[in-house]
């Protein structure tokens, strides 16, 4: 696993080269969305960008925090969030920020989880979840097994598809390629068979799904 300082530079960098442009992540956030509960008072997301998915998140719940490492990251996201009053965010490490206990109706973490500890972040997460709060991961995976390999055939032209039709182009311009390809010399995703394990032991009965942008997904709601 990379240093937080690497991540954290990374992240900046990649902050200073953003655009308002879709991404991967983006195609799964009206999956998320469908599992925030109805009833949202307080959501924490952690590791949240330049803020898409907490906006989001800011017009279903009451009040929003968001956690970023990359001070740039929290920058562009307060710039582009100033519409909403009841959305907080912070600077901060998560692994040292002291998360409330059973306060949060939905805690949510997109394409972070690798950068941290798997199990301990569960364990935390569902730690902040009041009863019946929903517990929301989306992150990327390491393809291990045949069927893994046979999910990427039709990934591929669905990708290029999907490129062109939001970002009408095929590929990011060369700064922006450059960036991600240095960033993710140091990325260490889990298999999907180590994201089962880890739920097994902390979130019993979890929701997992494969999606096919290489992505998995996790649904937890805290049972009483
Ligand atoms: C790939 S980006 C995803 C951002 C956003 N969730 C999205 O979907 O666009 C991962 C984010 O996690 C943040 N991050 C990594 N490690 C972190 C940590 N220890 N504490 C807080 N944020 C962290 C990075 O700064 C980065 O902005």
């Amino acid at each position: 696993m990379a240093s937080t300082e690497k991540i954290q530079a990374d992240f900046d960098r990649l902050a200073v080269l953003s655009t308002e442009e879709w991404n991967h992540n983006d195609y799964y956030h009206s999956f998320l969305l469908k599992h925030v509960p109805a009833q949202c008072d307080q959501a924490l997301d952690i590791g949240c960008g330049t803020g898409g998915f907490s906006r989001l998140l800011a017009q279903r719940a009451q009040h929003v925090l968001a956690l970023d490492l990359s001070p740039q990251m929290i920058c562009l996201a307060q710039e582009r969030s100033r519409r909403f009053s009841h959305l907080e965010y912070q600077t901060a490490d998560v692994l040292k920020y002291e998360l409330p206990t059973t306060h949060f109706d939905c805690v949510v973490s997109i394409a972070t989880l690798h950068h941290l500890p798997f199990a301990e972040m569960l364990s935390r997460m569902k730690e902040a979840l009041k009863v019946g709060g929903t517990l929301l991961v989306l992150d990327l995976f390491r393809a291990e097994s045949l069927s893994d390999f046979l999910w990427s055939i039709p990934a591929f032209p669905w990708n290029l598809a999907l490129r062109l039709w939001k970002q009408h182009r095929l590929r990011p311009p060369h700064e922006v390629r450059q960036a991600w390809a240095e960033h993710g010399r140091t990325d260490v995703y889990l298999t999907l068979a180590q994201v089962r394990q880890s739920c097994k032991k902390v979130l019993p009965g979890a929701h997992i799904t494969r999606h096919l942008l290489w992505r998995y997904s996790i649904v937890w709601t805290k049972p009483t």
